[in-house]
Formats: structure tokens, sequence, C-alpha cells
């Protein structure tokens, strides 16, 4: 068999990496690109043809997909409460970078563009849990400019002939993922901080529901998105819908943990949130066999075990905020954390 050539946006970030481990592992010859601006250099499995581009230079993309027969696309600041303070950034690098790989993917003749949009797509739906055929709404820039790449990524690949697949991950946990980022990430947070023995902050009531996936779980699928035949042309959730938490459970999962006693400080909700977001997997378990093996538990264990390797580290308040006002969290405005 002809060994085919992937490239991976977002390689050093949490999906990217353990997708090139996965297809590194099967055989396929893997190139990826990162400009750090989330992610971790040691993320990037050896065995990667590392470059550290960034997508939105179009001139690297068109070199660097030479000869590329699938591209997964991951990179992008994946900040939903951000954007609400920081639109301009995170619309540029989610639907700007988006138009830039895409655009070189087709010059290039991939044959399989697999973009990586999110739950935001859904915003607030009338029933739950989401499912792939409702009309999305999204709530904030960041799910807006998610549902814009999308729809430019089926208009061009329907023009231009090269098949795609639109995989909407959500929530998912696990080791590689960036813990030190006050804007994301809500588990790997609460674990550097209760590591630290400092007190986790939840925004409103942390009556907020959501279902995480553990990446183990969700690796496989995403990798068939770019390889099977089965998908083409789809919208496919890719995590669990089993086991619905909020997040004063999950704090109080990660604090009987970590044996710590939990106090959290509640500060104002975060504008825009949407408050119960669960995804249908049944798509995913039909097209691509889906299934959870993880319990939350295991899950938070290995990133437990993950960032007391690594070590506990300080908060890096990396992005500028471009609106500071009244109904800014507290937490990115005084840098809390
Ligand atoms: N992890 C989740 O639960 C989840 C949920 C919904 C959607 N997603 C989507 O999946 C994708 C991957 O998410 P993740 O959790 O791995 O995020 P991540 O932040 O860990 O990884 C993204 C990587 O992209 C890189 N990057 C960002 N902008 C770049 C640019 N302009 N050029 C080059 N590299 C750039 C970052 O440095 C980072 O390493 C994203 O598109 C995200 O929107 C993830």
């Amino acid at each position: 068999m002809i060994q085919q050539t992937v490239f991976i946006t977002g390689v050093a970030g949490f999906l990217g990496s353990h997708l090139a481990d996965r297809l590194l592992k099967d055989g396929y010859k893997v190139i990826g690109c990162d400009n750090l601006i989330g992610g971790y250099l040691d993320n990037v499995p050896p065995g990667v043809k590392f470059f550290s581009y960034d997508c939105g230079d179009r001139e690297a993309m068109v070199k660097i997909m030479e000869g590329v027969d699938i591209v997964y696309h991951c990179a992008c600041t994946a900040y939903e409460g951000l954007s609400v303070f920081s639109p301009h950034l995170i619309t540029k690098n989610t639907y700007g970078i988006a138009t830039s790989v895409l655009s070189s993917a087709i010059s290039n003749k991939v044959k399989r563009f697999v973009f990586c949009s999110s739950m935001a797509r859904y915003g607030t739906q009338e029933s739950l849990p989401f499912r792939e055929e409702m009309i999305p709404k999204p709530q904030d820039p960041y799910g807006i400019a998610k549902l814009a790449s999308e729809l430019t990524v089926r208009n061009l690949c329907e023009t231009h002939n090269m098949e795609y697949v639109i995989a909407v991950p959500h929530n998912i946990i696990g080791p590689r993922q960036k813990y030190d980022d006050p804007y994301r990430n809500v588990a790997s947070i609460m674990i550097n901080l209760m590591l630290q023995n400092r007190q986790p902050v939840i925004y409103g009531d942390g009556e907020q529901q959501r279902c995480f996936s553990f990446i183990e779980d969700v690796v496989n699928p995403l990798k068939l998105l770019g390889t099977s035949d089965e998908v083409v042309g789809h919208i496919v959730n890719i995590g669990p819908d089993e086991e619905l938490i909020t997040i004063n459970e999950l704090a109080r999962v990660i604090a009987e943990q970590l044996n710590f006693n939990l106090e959290p400080i509640y500060m104002a909700d975060r504008p825009c949130e949407v408050k119960v977001a669960t995804c249908s997997a049944q798509k995913a378990r039909n097209l691509l066999g889906y299934k959870t093996q993880t319990s939350l538990q295991d899950g938070i264990r290995s990133m437990i075990n993950y960032i007391r390797d690594r070590g506990v580290k300080p908060f890096r308040y990396h992005l500028d905020l471009e609106i500071v006002s009244d109904i800014t969290p507290r937490t990115w405005k005084d840098k809390l954390f």
C-alpha cells in the first residue's frame, strides 16, 4: 500500500498531537505545523515533520502541503468565553486561518479536508442533545467564526471538488491539554490550581452542565474522519452523551481525587455562556464505531498524573483583552489566577 501523507495544523496542541500519534502508529507520514500561541512544543510526537509556521501565512501553507493527501485542520484559538472580549483576535485566528489552510489545500489538490469545528456552533437549542441536523445558532464570536468556517469549507470544497468532513468535538479532556492558560480548559485549570493548594473559581452558580470526553476515546473517530469513505460531506459530533455533569460536580470529582478541601470561589456568570450543552453521539456510533470507554474519574486521574509529572505552573495571560468593561470576568481583567 502507498504510504499516505497527512498534514495536521495545531500539532503541538491537545487534539492535534494525539491525532498525530495515532496516525504515525497506523503508518501515515505526518507533517505538522504550530505557531505555539497555545499547545506545548513537547506535545509534538517524535516522527512528525514539524514546522513552526503560522497557518495565516498562506505562502508557507501552500509549500508545506505539497504532496499531502489529507489535512486535519485543528489549529485555532479555541476560546469561546474570551471571544466575547477579544473578538478580533479570535475571529482572525479561527475564520481567517481556516480560509488560508483551505485555500492552500485546494491549490495543492489535497484529497480530503477535515475541519475541526466546535459545539459552540449549536448555541442554545430548544432540545437536547445537540444533533448534527439542527440549525446552528452560535451565540458568541467563536461559535460564529466556526460556523462561518464550516460554510466556507463546504462552499469551496464543493466548488473545487475536494472531499470534506466537519468534526464537532466537545469538552475533550486528557493529558497534554494546556493547564496554565487562564482562558480555557476548565478541568485542567482546576487541577493546576488545586495542586497549588488554591481554590478553583466557578462562574455563575456552577450548575452549567457538560459532557466530558476523554481523548483516548475520541482519537480514533477523529482519525476516521480523514480516512473513512462513510463520512465524506458529513458533520459529525465527536464525544460522548452519557455522563452529563455540572461544573460544581466536576470540581468535587477533582477535589476528591486530590483530597483537597474544596471551597470554590463563585464569580459572576460569563456573558453568552451556554448553560446546558450536550451533543448526541449517535451518528459517531453509527458511522465511526464511537464508544465511550473511559470514565470521568479515570480521565481526571490521568490528567492529574500528567500535570503532577510535568509540574504545576503559574498562569500566563498571553492574549490581549480587547474589551475591558463591567462585564469582563475579573479573573481575566485583574489576572486573578
Ligand atoms: N478540545 C476540545 O474539547 C475541543 C472542543 C471543541 C472544539 N475543539 C476544536 O479542536 C481543535 C483543537 O483543539 P485543542 O483543544 O487541541 O486546542 P489546542 O489549543 O490545544 O490546540 C490548538 C493548537 O493550534 C495552535 N495554533 C493556534 N493558532 C495557530 C496558527 N495561527 N497557526 C499555527 N498554529 C496555531 C496552537 O498553538 C495550539 O497548539 C480546535 O480547532 C478547537 O476549536 C476542541
